[in-house]
């Protein structure tokens, strides 16, 4: 028996001659008189393997009748193919037709929408596009193991079900067992602490809390998991369940943690340059024009650092309207973000030292009494792809902070705990994996880079 060689190794190291068997499914068929041309994809890599039938085949008549995306395996001889862009083919010897397809599969040949791709996001899997945009995502993310690894960051899974909201802005889902039509309530409030974990919990926000714990012990962290925000916000960039990779660092400052976000956003665009060249082309061509280009310039870039109040001058004399207002003190909009990454820089920059009152309770307050040491770093088309800051290590600021901004420091005394007892400066920042995605490939819609998007009304496959 001959075991089973993938498309992407056929067309890569395949010797003109042998016989191999392929599987996968049929992206295009093509009858002509004399002879039948099959696309066939398996999903190791973005191209097909061209199958030639010729009428000799046994089978000729069912493998003409089959329809686009059908489920082959063929075993055939490879031979030098005379068509133009593919220096392989493979000559059919036997073809099972191991599922068919008929013309009701949803993904014929032409051109879709992506609009119309997302309601058929478990099929729209095999298309050139998906194809591609998985392929790197799955690629990426072992990437980012290997970078830390090599640095000695010690890898957490923190939990998921969480009763803190670390980044305090009341996005939580909530996770109960409750009869949701007859909760037990005390003075009309739904009363958790008859619920499943006897108390009110939800789904984490972010790995950061429990994150700073594990860099008190082992110095060098980062999780990479799934993080869930029931932000009501319809945007190309927001989903209600993203991916992050957060480290945190002990013995480490804002420009510390400025270092390591810079090195490791560089050595990912290295990395899909060098290591998905085929797709990062299709991207390329198909998608975003300018794209190898920015991501090579990316690559080798110094990344600009700006403080936030200079970004508030530039913004103001910004010779553009923004719908939304300039003033220190506000929240920059993803309008400011991109005006400051696109125009001002022209590449990717940080933000650093954003007013206390805008930022979470746990960042290091600076010596001005306004600022905190955050970090935001910006980049073309995308905006906000990370954001991070130094933490409060000093326990009376940090509980002085809680309680300005309503938090009952009682009720993270596990986090304060750190602070008692071997406190170190530390810093940490979250990267959100999609819209790394979103950068590296030109997709414009968070949508399109996740498996299964999970925004406001949709929670389908
Ligand atoms: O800026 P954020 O909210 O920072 C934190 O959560 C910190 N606890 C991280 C840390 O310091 N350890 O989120 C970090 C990143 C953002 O820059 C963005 O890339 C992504 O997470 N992000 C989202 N991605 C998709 N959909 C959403 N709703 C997102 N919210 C944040
Ligand atoms: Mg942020």
């Amino acid at each position: 028996m001959t075991l089973r060689t993938k498309v992407k190794e056929a067309l890569s190291q395949g010797r003109p001659g042998s016989t191999i068997l392929v599987k996968g499914w049929v992206r295009t068929i093509r009858n002509s008189k004399e002879v039948t041309f099959i696309s066939l994809n398996d999903g190791s890599c973005l191209s097909g393997i061209q199958v030639v039938v010729e009428p000799e085949l046994v089978n000729y008549r069912e493998i003409t009748g089959i329809g686009t995306g059908s489920a082959l395996a063929v075993t055939g001889v490879l031979q030098e193919s005379p068509a133009a862009g593919q220096a392989l083919e493979l000559k059919a010897g036997v073809i099972e037709v191991v599922g068919g397809a008929d013309q009701d599969y949803p993904m014929q040949k032409k051109r879709h929408t992506f609009e119309y791709l997302r309601t058929i996001a478990h099929l729209r899997l095999r298309s050139n596009t998906f194809g591609a945009v998985f392929r790197v995502r799955s690629a990426l993310a072992q990437e980012v193991h290997r970078f830390f690894a090599e640095r000695g960051f010690l890898y957490v899974h923190t939990p998921i079900i969480t009763s803190n909201d670390c980044e305090g802005a009341g996005e939580l889902f909530r996770v109960t067992t409750l009869d949701m039509a007859h909760p037990p309530l005390e003075n009309g409030a739904v009363d958790f602490s008859g619920d499943f974990f006897g108390r009110a919990t939800g789904l984490t926000v972010s790995g950061q809390l429990e994150g700073e714990l594990f860099a008190q012990a082992f110095s060098d962290i980062y999780t990479f998991g799934p993080t869930f925000r029931a932000e009501n916000s319809n945007t190309a960039r927001h989903a209600a369940e993203f991916w992050m990779i957060e480290p945190e660092m002990a013995f480490a400052d804002l420009s510390d943690d400025a270092d390591l976000a810079e090195a490791f956003l560089k050595r990912l665009c290295r990395f899909s340059l060098d290591n998905c060249q085929e797709d990062m082309s299709f991207f390329n061509a198909q998608i975003d024009k300018g794209l190898l280009e920015r991501i090579e310039g990316v690559a080798e870039a110094s990344f600009a650092r700006m403080d936030y109040g200079e970004a508030i001058e530039r913004l103001k004399k910004a010779p553009v309207s923004f719908q939304f207002p300039v003033e220190w003190g506000l929240d920059l909009q993803s309008e400011h973000e991109r005006y400051l990454t696109e125009q001002v820089v022209g590449g990717p920059v940080f933000i650093m030292n954003y007013p206390k009152e805008i930022k979470a309770f746990y960042m290091r307050q600076n010596d001005d009494g306004k600022t905190v040491a955050a970090m935001d770093l910006l980049v073309p088309k995308v905006g906000e792809i990370i954001g991070g800051s130094q933490r409060e290590e000093r326990l009376e600021l940090l509980e002085r902070r809680m309680l300005e901004t309503g938090i009952e420091p009682e009720s993270l005394s596990w986090y304060l705990d750190t602070r008692r007892w071997g406190s170190t400066p530390h810093a940490g920042f979250g990267l959100g994996f999609e819209r790394l995605i979103m950068y590296l490939t030109g997709m414009e819609n968070i949508r399109d880079v996740i498996p299964f998007p999970r925004t406001p009304r949709h929670a389908e496959f």
